[in-house]
């Protein structure tokens, strides 16, 4: 199978190839590509060095399997290109709300991808699939009525300039930079991605339709959001407040979340992890599950997952496996 990588110089595209150097099921190494900026550049591989290319209409002739991490207008101009005789996994936002298009997350809804030879998959917005990681049992179990977020969302979320932007204002080298509308160290910020109608942020846009389209759902399933960036590195984290069709005791939905592929749950309602302990990590850690004192179908609880691992080049590479291999992980 030959598989190219497309934004292999970026955060997401490093973390990538790093995964796909230590799966079994991948052989020859990868065709690293990204823009002209980083023709040449070379990148580590399995003890030797892949040697990144600009993209281009022939790069794709040959490739079985094309993981995208360039931003939405990229995706939109090459993915045709590529998916007309490869399957593209696509990590940014161009693709995920199109019908045909199937947007997954493995353990939830990975048969979407089975037996596809070429087209386009969609791999969700980072925040959304540790949310959905920790709802689908829940709605599976219990049917969902309400999903309410505020996510605490980490800089690397951003790309490579929005970490260099943090280290900078820490440094006291810029009081403010270009990626972030304020200055984001010592700070918190209400606002990711563009303004849109009713008030509302991209970003938290996102989470209200992907969430909905992961699970399968339509408006019935009431989803609101506040997304909030916060002067971590990396990983995502989300209050969550769930309210189900039936009444749910915090030991029943441990129970089902435990059970869930790729969950880990605290083992008290005062344990939780933290950003930091799960940088680096594939699973989504759920934490502070308690009961809403107000309602008998409500729990609270404290999502966190590594928005680079889980949140986008882990997810990607469990689809990549799923249709390599045939093989549910
Ligand atoms: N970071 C996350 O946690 C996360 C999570 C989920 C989804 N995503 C999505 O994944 C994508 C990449 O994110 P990132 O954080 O890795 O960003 P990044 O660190 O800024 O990297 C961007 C990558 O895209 C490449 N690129 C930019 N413009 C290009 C063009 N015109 N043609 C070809 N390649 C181009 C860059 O190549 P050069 O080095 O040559 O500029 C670089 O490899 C975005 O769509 C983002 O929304 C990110």
């Amino acid at each position: 199978m030959r598989i190219a990588v497309l934004g292999a110089t970026g955060l997401v595209g490093r973390t990538m190839l790093g995964l796909l150097e230590d799966c079994a099921w991948v052989d020859g190494p990868p065709l690293a590509l990204a823009s002209p900026r980083s023709g040449g550049q070379r990148l580590p591989w399995r003890g030797t060095e892949l040697v990144c290319a600009a993209v281009t209409e022939r790069s794709f002739e040959g490739i079985d399997l094309a993981l995208f991490s360039a931003g939405g207008a990229t995706s939109r101009q090459w993915a045709p290109v590529a998916a007309a005789g490869a399957v593209v996994i696509d990590n940014s936002s161009a693709w995920r709300q199109d019908p045909r298009i199937p947007l997954v997350v493995p353990e939830i809804n990975g048969q979407l991808v089975d037996g596809l030879r070429a087209g386009i998959v969609a791999n969700p917005n980072c925040s959304t699939i540790q949310v959905a990681q920790a709802m689908a049992p829940l709605e599976r179990a219990w049917g969902l009525d309400e999903v309410h977020v505020t996510t605490f969302q980490a800089v690397s979320g951003a790309g490579q300039k929005a970490v260099a932007e943090l280290n900078r204002q820490n440094a006291g080298e810029a009081p403010s930079g270009s990626v972030f509308p304020r200055p984001i160290a010592h700070n918190v910020i209400p606002a990711i991605g563009a303004a849109v109608g009713d008030g509302a942020y991209d970003e938290e846009e996102k989470v209200l339709r992907e969430l909905r389209k992961i699970l399968g759902r339509d408006e019935s399933l009431k989803v609101t959001c506040t997304a909030v960036r916060v002067p971590v590195l990396n990983a995502h984290s989300a209050a969550v407040r769930a309210v189900c069709a039936r009444p749910v005791t915090p030991g029943e939905a441990a129970a089902a979340l435990a059970a869930w592929p790729g969950v880990e749950v605290a083992p008290g309602p005062h344990d939780y992890a933290t950003p930091r302990e799960m940088d680096g990590r594939r699973t989504v850690h759920v934490g502070r599950l308690r009961q809403d004192p107000n309602d008998a179908r409500a729990l609270l609880c404290w999502v966190v997952a590594d928005n680079l691992l889980k949140g986008a080049a882990w997810n990607a590479v469990q689809i990549a496996e799923r249709l390599a291999t045939g093989a549910r992980r």
